[in-house]
């Protein structure tokens, strides 16, 4: 897969045991758009193989949806390690062993550190519950709401050392009604990110695409 190179995909791609399109998704909790990426690989729509899943918590919902679906799934509980260096280091020594080329953030509630961004240098994805740049950070949907923003969203961006600040590869936008709570928005949030991940994520591994400052372009 390239990183500053663009190329054109001209055929549809082909999944062998051996190439670059595996993935590696990190969750915290229920795992809605691990789902929506395991339904998009076993429906075709995302050529790719999901490698291994992994949880900083041990009673995260998504690691029985992946366990469901016969993929791999591990615990790896940053309480139990020194650092956040030391924890990065052990992801990547997972997702390394395993061939992982693309890492989905789905729900992951921590800091990606420097370890990790420079072992998958534009290769990090993360979804996030508002149209970035607004609303960063946790309770996007209740911060929108409480700004009172006729319009939110959901992004999904390439992951850099700052949070929720990397370069924007799909939006999709959601009105905020008069009506709404928090959990209304979210619930109609949602269903645009599990559309939109599997989108974002098939975009990286065709490689169709380039980086100009900030900006991610698809080209030709
Ligand atoms: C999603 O709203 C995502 O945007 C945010 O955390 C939530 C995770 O939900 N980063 P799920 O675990 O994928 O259901």
């Amino acid at each position: 897969m390239p990183r500053d190179e663009p190329r054109t995909a001209n055929r549809e791609p082909q999944i062998t045991d051996s190439d670059s399109r595996r993935l590696g998704v990190l969750i915290s909790g229920r795992g809605s758009n691990l789902q929506a990426l395991i339904e998009a690989v076993g429906d075709g729509t995302l050529a790719a193989r999901i490698a291994v899943v992994i949880s900083n918590k041990a009673n995260a919902g998504g690691l029985d949806r992946a366990r469901a679906a016969g993929i791999e799934a591990l615990c790896l509980d940053h309480r139990t390690f020194g650092s956040r260096d030391e924890y990065d280091a052990t992801v990547v020594r997972e997702l390394r062993a395993r061939g992982v080329s693309v890492v989905c953030l789905a729900g992951f509630m921590r800091l990606v550190g420097p370890r990790l961004l420079e072992a998958f240098p534009n290769a990090i994805l993360n979804v996030h519950p508002s149209l970035l740049p607004a609303f960063p950070g946790v309770d996007a949907q209740r911060q929108a709401l409480e700004h009172g923003v006729k319009v939110s969203g959901a992004t999904v961006h390439l992951v850099t050392g700052e949070l929720d600040g990397g370069p924007i590869v799909l939006q999709s936008a959601v009105p905020v009604r008069d009506d709404d709570s928090v959990d209304l928005l979210s619930a109609r949030i949602l269903i645009e990110e599990h559309r939109i991940y599997p989108q974002a994520v098939r975009l990286i591994l065709d490689g169709g695409w380039r980086l100009e400052g900030r900006r991610f372009l698809v080209v030709g």
